[in-house]
């Protein structure tokens, strides 16, 4: 098999060590082998793209329409392809891995249309004859550092709105999915862009994320992962006083009230909890249910639960597919452990499962019994787990589905407007869902959270432009 590199100043350079991309649903099958890079080669890549910010910032709205519709426009004509790729790499299921490459290419597409209408803005002075422009500059050179959970379309809507505002990029994928951030790169190195404006480094956070977030010639590091690595890579920002955007975890409420359609409820909670093999960090891990319908949801949930079917990726009618590796799947057993010890009922699941295919298994957790203050109901566990939290009414529901570090997405399933509306005013969270799962959001608008889950401005959709872009204010006297 050959050794796929990371790509640097317009060219493939391979770096010291190279690894296996292992598929969680068949760990005998090698997805690819990929060029790890090492802090020289980083560097380089630094180097060069800031040689090459002048001339890519000062490019048409053309050249970079030009660009991002080229690479929207391969990614959707190889969904399937890709799609398949990205089941094969990361686990999720066929259709859902489809999905997410078609957000994928319609986010390179929406951008390609930003890159037309870069918004400026003129106002006359408070001084005579004075006229003011306020412009949109590029930023610079960008690290984009992205997680395994999502290796196409967050990739997507870190890349599409920095080349779309004229920044250049060193791109640094999870090391669990490089073979997604590679085919994006080969589309990229493609697309007629200049030499250098996209570079590729694949390899550890520790090296290849340290050295990205330290350089200084980084002008801003977005990011996406975990809390602890944001917190820390903030602090490194904050020392040299570079630019930063951190997407982190989440610790969803999903509120199920009396007055409910049980159906929709259901839905939404399976979805928002088990899909996805539960590893997205908007994920619904806490189902707050009040006392009316708390039994027969329960019920319902157990028996739909019983009728998913957990298995490779790419069977046809899978469900849920494996987790992704075997370090998160020793997490999530080890919180089912705690969520037993601290007293909650383990309804169902919870367990891990033999299939044809040896791959990292794990039936959906759900327990029953749980109350705010556990474990499992405070720490993200990033698995198939979710706790049902019984409240006695929308008041202390509000109170509960807040009462979080977190502050990503929040959920409701009422059929009161009056109710719904009172939540999407008082949910302290960057998304409020109503009769919808907590995850699964639209690529045209903000994505973000409050408190502990985001920081900086948000992500996604014309709200982008904040981070990828400097204003700067200029007064004309005749
Ligand atoms: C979604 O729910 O559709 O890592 C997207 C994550 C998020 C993306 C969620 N950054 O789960």
């Amino acid at each position: 098999m050959e050794t796929r590199a990371n790509f640097v100043d317009g060219a493939w350079v391979e770096g010291p060590d190279a690894v296996s991309d292992i598929n969680p649903s068949d760990i005998t099958d090698v997805v690819g082998i990929f060029s790890h890079a090492d802090a020289k080669l980083v560097d380089r890549a630094v180097t060069a793209a800031k040689k090459a910010a002048p001339s890519w910032g000062a490019s048409t709205p053309q050249a970079r329409f030009d660009v991002l519709d080229f690479i929207g426009t391969e990614i959707l004509a190889r969904r399937q392809e890709l799609g398949r790729l990205l089941a094969r790499e990361e686990g999720k299921v066929l259709p859902e891995a489809v999905g997410e490459v078609v957000r994928g290419g319609y986010i390179f597409k929406f951008f390609a249309g930003e890159a037309l209408r870069v918004p400026g803005e003129h106002l006359k002075s408070v001084r005579p004859g004075v006229e003011i422009d306020v412009l949109r500059q590029p930023i610079g050179v960008v690290g984009l550092i992205t997680p395994w959970n999502f290796p196409f379309a967050v990739p997507a809507w870190k890349i599409a709105p920095a080349l779309a505002y004229g920044n250049t990029v060193v791109f640094k994928p999870a090391e669990l999915v490089p073979g997604c951030a590679w085919a994006i790169a080969e589309i990229i190195a493609r697309s007629g862009i200049p030499a250098a404006v996209f570079n590729l480094v694949m390899g550890r956070g520790r090296v290849i994320g340290e050295t990205l977030v330290n350089h200084p010639d980084v002008a801003g590091i977005s990011f996406t992962g975990s809390v602890a690595v944001g917190r820390t890579l903030a602090a490194s920002c904050a020392r040299r006083m570079a630019k930063v955007q951190l997407e982190m975890g989440g610790k969803n409420p999903l509120v199920i009230l009396d007055d409910a359609d049980l159906g929709t409820a259901v839905q939404a909670a399976i979805n928002g909890a088990f899909f996805s093999t539960g590893q997205r960090c908007t994920a619904s891990s806490r189902l707050i249910v009040t006392g009316g319908i708390h039994d027969r949801f329960v019920r319902a949930m157990v028996e739909t639960m019983a009728a998913l079917k957990i298995d490779d990726a790419l069977a046809d009618g899978t469900d849920i597919g494996p987790v992704a590796d075997e370090g998160q799947l020793s997490k999530d057993l080890a919180y089912i452990d705690i969520g037993k010890q601290e007293g909650a009922h383990l309804a169902a699941g919870g367990t891990q499962l033999e299939k044809a295919k040896r791959g990292y298994y794990l039936s959906p957790a759900l327990f029953t019994n749980s109350t705010p203050a556990m474990r499992i109901n405070r720490e993200e566990i990033f698995g198939p787990v979710a706790g049902v939290i019984r409240v006695a009414d929308y008041d202390e529901a509000l109170a509960v589905a807040n009462d979080t570090p977190f502050g990503l997405s929040a959920g409701i399933c009422t059929s009161s407007l009056k109710v719904a509306s009172h939540f999407k005013e008082h949910a302290q969270a960057g998304m409020v869902m109503v009769n919808l799962p907590t995850a699964g959001v639209d690529y045209h608008v903000p994505f973000g959270g409050r408190k502990g889950s985001s920081y900086g401005s948000r992500e996604q959709g014309r709200y982008a432009i904040e981070f990828y872009t400097t204003v700067k204010t200029c007064y004309v006297a005749p």
